[in-house]
């Protein structure tokens, strides 16, 4: 049966009585709306899937095989059992060792990778990929793939049906959708109802100083029922506060992408900000930005990540941290709200 939507009090309504827009979205749900957004996602060993998923971008590159084993172990002792990687990760060495590292448990792990970041979402290229992507993780199945990235190249069409048979040959168990807008999404949904596949999860990126998400997908997805693992929850490691040093070492001071996409100057002030916060509370920065992405209703596991064991500790932190309302409003007050899709300010 479905779960009944929250209860709204009083005290959550605005002046025209309409629920309160904490941001954009309308209520809060307790940490227990995880378990209804993955309700029908399961390990093969039919467990539930963990609050945070961990990101394997970082393994065969800023961490090496030792380091990258190292955050497997820590993962799975916290209690993870959900793991995201891509074909186009590295070269392949993500998959190779997030594969390797996974055989033992392989039924207890939900595993997801990612094609067509590359080379379009036509069937050649993403069954060609998808194949190469089990090689490497050793796997004849994975439990979700998800479409990299929109391909406006493509006939939509082409993809969700490519994705459908590919699930009936069973390569893959479920299917996702990342970085797609809101309105691309739906499209593609609705398209992959009729060739009786569901788009089970959607990977935006999402943190404190990208709420993007919060206009249009997270309302989306919460009516859908799509379940949502967003990407980047330190936003590239601005959030830990780090680059407030001088010569602070990291990749937004390596890489030209990550610089432009976190370039803003109130972006590092939030990230100062944040930082600030956490000494006052005696926590890390990470565990609050980690918590604050999970805590969004319609989020249900953030995807964490890091170069070696000893950051990732804050990041998996989160999965203990209580961060009541009080505490949420105070984070979310340090970034800006994006206005609604609708322009019409005066009702936000
Ligand atoms: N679908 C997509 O397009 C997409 C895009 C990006 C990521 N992803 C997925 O999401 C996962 C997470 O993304 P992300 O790596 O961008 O997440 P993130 O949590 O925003 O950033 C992680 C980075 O922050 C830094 N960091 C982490 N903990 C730290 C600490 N305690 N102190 C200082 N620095 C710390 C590290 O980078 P440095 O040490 O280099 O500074 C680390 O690699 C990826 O592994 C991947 O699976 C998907």
């Amino acid at each position: 049966m479905a779960p009944s939507p929250p209860k709204i009090s009083a005290a959550e309504t605005d002046k025209n009585g309409r629920p309160r827009s904490n941001g954009v979205f309308p209520f809060s749900l307790p940490r227990a709306s995880f378990a209804r957004m993955f309700s029908d996602l399961k390990t093969l060993s039919g467990d539930a899937l963990s609050p945070l998923c961990f990101g394997a971008m970082q393994f065969g590159g800023r961490a090496n095989e030792a380091a990258s084993r190292a955050m497997f172990d820590a993962c799975r002792a916290a209690g993870l059992n959900f793991f995201d990687t891509a074909y186009g990760y590295t070269d392949g060495a993500s998959e190779t060792l997030l594969g390797q590292f996974a055989a033992k448990d392989r039924d207890k792990l939900f595993i997801a990778t990612k094609v067509a970041s590359t080379g379009g979402a036509g069937a050649a290229n993403m069954r060609a990929q998808l194949d190469i992507s089990r090689q490497r993780l050793g796997m004849d199945q994975v439990d979700l793939l998800y479409v990299h990235r929109w391909d406006a190249g493509t006939p939509l069409v082409e993809t969700m049906q490519t994705l459908a048979r590919m699930r009936d040959e069973g390569l893959m168990r479920h299917v996702g959708l990342s970085n797609f807008a809101a309105w691309q999404a739906m499209k593609a949904a609705d398209l992959a109802q009729g060739f009786g596949l569901k788009v089970a999860m959607l990977q935006p990126m999402y943190n404190l100083v990208k709420r993007q998400a919060e206009v249009e997908i997270l309302p989306m997805a919460a009516s859908e029922g799509f379940a949502v693992v967003p990407y980047s929850p330190l936003g590239g490691g601005l959030l830990t506060g780090k680059y407030a040093r001088a010569a602070a070492r990291g990749r937004l001071a390596e890489d030209q992408m990550y610089a432009e996409r976190y370039g803003l100057s109130w972006m590092h002030q939030t990230g100062r900000e944040l930082n600030a916060l956490a000494g006052q509370l005696g926590t890390h920065a990470a565990t609050l930005a980690v918590t604050w992405a999970a805590r969004h209703p319609a989020v249900s596991a953030p995807i964490i990540s890091a170069r070696d064991a000893t950051q990732l500790m804050p990041s998996l932190a989160a999965l203990d941290f209580e961060m009541d309302d009080r505490l949420y409003d105070r984070i979310t007050a340090l970034s800006q709200t994006p206005p609604p899709a609708t322009d019409r300010l005066e009702e936000a």
